[in-house]
């Protein structure tokens, strides 16, 4: 005799067992099918279908086992309007403080076109198929990201330790947030600081004392990092659609006017050939080991991968909207404008004979002794900041809303409460992060301040770590057939591609910036040279 069995989203025993001298899988199913309402097939993992015999718990022992179509879960949280919103929203995400703020700078430290290139390989080897296989993963769970593991790791019969991952994600959010407000108010600060024409005519000593001066004084920096704060949880606390999604239709086409216009003032006033040239003509005597790994972290943090911002989003994505199509939109988006940020910076740094390599304050001190000597540069300078902060504005957005998805699942808490309680963690965190350049500047461990411990390790341990675990769910522990039906895809040549790259490549790929970070690490500490 066959029965089914039942279980819930957290793993409990939901239905009696039905036994009803049914004899095949069919049968059970439709027997069992008939007798639920909606509700409770809303409330249902996965079923099990077994012979009578069998022991009553062994979650192994069955004959089949599924779940009802995953494409009819829905979100609490809700969902966005259209597959277009999702792809602004997803851009948003990408599109930060590290496109603009970040990629010119690596690529200035790691010599340049060559870089660029292996950097667009990663992309489109790694980094493409790890954010489907996220987007996938969100959309199939609709929770957020450890309640998303539970239940698809439930779904799929696998261990349901793979929700640590999801803990993982709320951990790297809050850390990434709290160094990240702190470089998205100096963004804010500059908006006033270039448009007040602080830096005609400036000297490269003048502009580097202004930096100074911001980070050496704590109230200024926790007054700006209050403010990106408070405009990242305003946006979250009106919800999905009444919040993210309306910001994002706005500020993402004003990122685009606002690029085009750095970018043409930029081709108009500097040395736009030197700038083609030097991002464009490689030059593989450049390249080491490190400049590698270099692009395939960058790529990482800048497509938003491994913390759960882009499952939580793919949570919201219709059922209908293509995954593989839309995924490719904004990896191109993401990677052309950090090409078009090197467009808008290098020209401009060329023009003046400074240098390309100027580290994390090539935008701040850098390009600030550029616009300080250029026709208009005091407009299109605040310009300039004004599209950094909408850019880390969206993606903030996008790292905070993973957490506030969960406190609401878990506590029951209104999205307002939510919001304004992982907000003001972050913030706390992010106290931490402002006062690592002045008060705290000495108070180091391994060399190390707090602010870069968040970044280090976030964007080389954990973001790493969880795409790795990513592509190794979707590549090795979700059947074919739901990564399959998820994207969209008849078992065919695109399908095939995707599998390989996400069981094969990208853990290679992954596991390779790993080792290397901890050798690089364990030298510096000085375990061995
Ligand atoms: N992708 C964002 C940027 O480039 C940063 C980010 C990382 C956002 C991780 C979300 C999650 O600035």
């Amino acid at each position: 005799m066959i029965a089914v069995q039942c279980f819930g989203l957290n793993g409990d025993f939901l239905n009696e067992t039905i036994e009803a001298g049914l004899a095949t899988t069919e049968e059970a199913f439709m027997y069992f099918n008939g007798r639920l309402s909606a509700v409770d097939r809303a409330r249902i993992a996965v079923w099990l279908v077994r012979e009578n015999s069998m022991p009553q718990n062994g979650r192994r022992g069955y004959l089949f086992r599924g779940s009802f179509m995953a494409g009819a879960r829905q979100s609490i949280h809700g969902q966005w309007s259209s597959r277009w919103v999702f792809f602004l929203a997803a851009t948003g995400s990408a599109v930060g403080l590290g496109n603009i703020w970040r990629f010119p700078y690596v690529t200035g430290e790691n010599g340049g076109g060559a870089f660029v290139i292996i950097y667009l390989l990663c992309v489109a080897a790694v980094g493409i198929p790890i954010m489907m296989a996220e987007t996938l993963i969100g959309r199939r769970g609709r929770q957020s990201p450890i309640n998303t593991m539970r239940l698809l790791a439930e779904d799929e019969g696998v261990s349901s330790k793979w929700h640590y991952l999801g803990w993982m994600g709320v951990v790297a959010g809050f850390l990434i947030l709290s160094f990240y407000s702190v470089v998205a108010g100096w963004s804010v600060a500059y908006i006033f600081y270039v448009g007040s024409g602080v830096f005609a005519q400036t000297t490269v000593e003048a502009s580097a004392a202004q930096f100074t001066a911001l980070t050496d004084s704590a109230w200024e920096l926790l007054g700006w990092h209050t403010l990106f704060m408070i405009m990242t949880v305003v946006v979250i606390a009106r919800g999905v659609q009444g919040g993210i999604e309306q910001a994002v239709k706005w500020l993402m086409p004003a990122l685009f006017v606002l690029l085009l216009i750095v970018v043409g003032y930029a081709i108009a006033t500097g040395d736009f050939s030197g700038a083609i040239s030097y991002l464009f003509k490689p030059d593989f005597s450049e390249v080491t080991a490190n400049s590698v790994l270099a692009a395939l972290g960058q790529a990482f943090f800048s497509l938003s991968l491994g913390m759960g911002a882009i499952m939580i989003y793919g949570s919201y994505l219709p059922a209908d909207a293509s995954i593989p199509r839309t995924v490719v939109a904004v990896a191109v988006c993401d990677t052309v404008v950090a090409l078009l940020a090197g467009l808008a910076i290098f020209p401009i740094v060329f023009a003046f004979g400074l240098e390309p390599n100027g580290g994390p304050g090539l935008v701040f001190v850098t390009l600030t002794i550029a616009f300080g000597h250029m026709p208009g540069g005091q407009i299109f300078g605040a310009l300039f900041f004004v599209l950094l902060t909408v850019a880390a504005w969206t993606s903030a957005i996008s790292i905070l809303e993973p957490i506030v998805a969960w406190l609401i699942e878990s506590s029951g808490w209104s999205r307002r409460r939510a919001s304004v309680s992982a907000g003001l963690g972050a913030w706390v965190l992010g106290i931490g992060a402002l006062l690592s350049f002045n008060y705290w500047a000495e108070f180091t461990l391994l060399g190390k301040t707090f602010f870069d411990w968040c970044e280090f390790l976030t964007t080389s341990v954990m973001l790493p770590a969880g795409g790795l675990l990513i592509a190794i769910f979707a590549g090795w522990r979700m059947s074919r057939a739901s990564t399959m039906e998820e994207l969209g895809l008849s078992d065919g040549a695109i399908y095939s591609t995707w599998r390989f790259l996400v069981q094969v490549v990208a853990p290679i790929g992954v596991l390779a910036i790993f080792v290397n970070v901890l050798v690089v690490f364990l030298r510096d500490l000085g375990v061995f040279d």
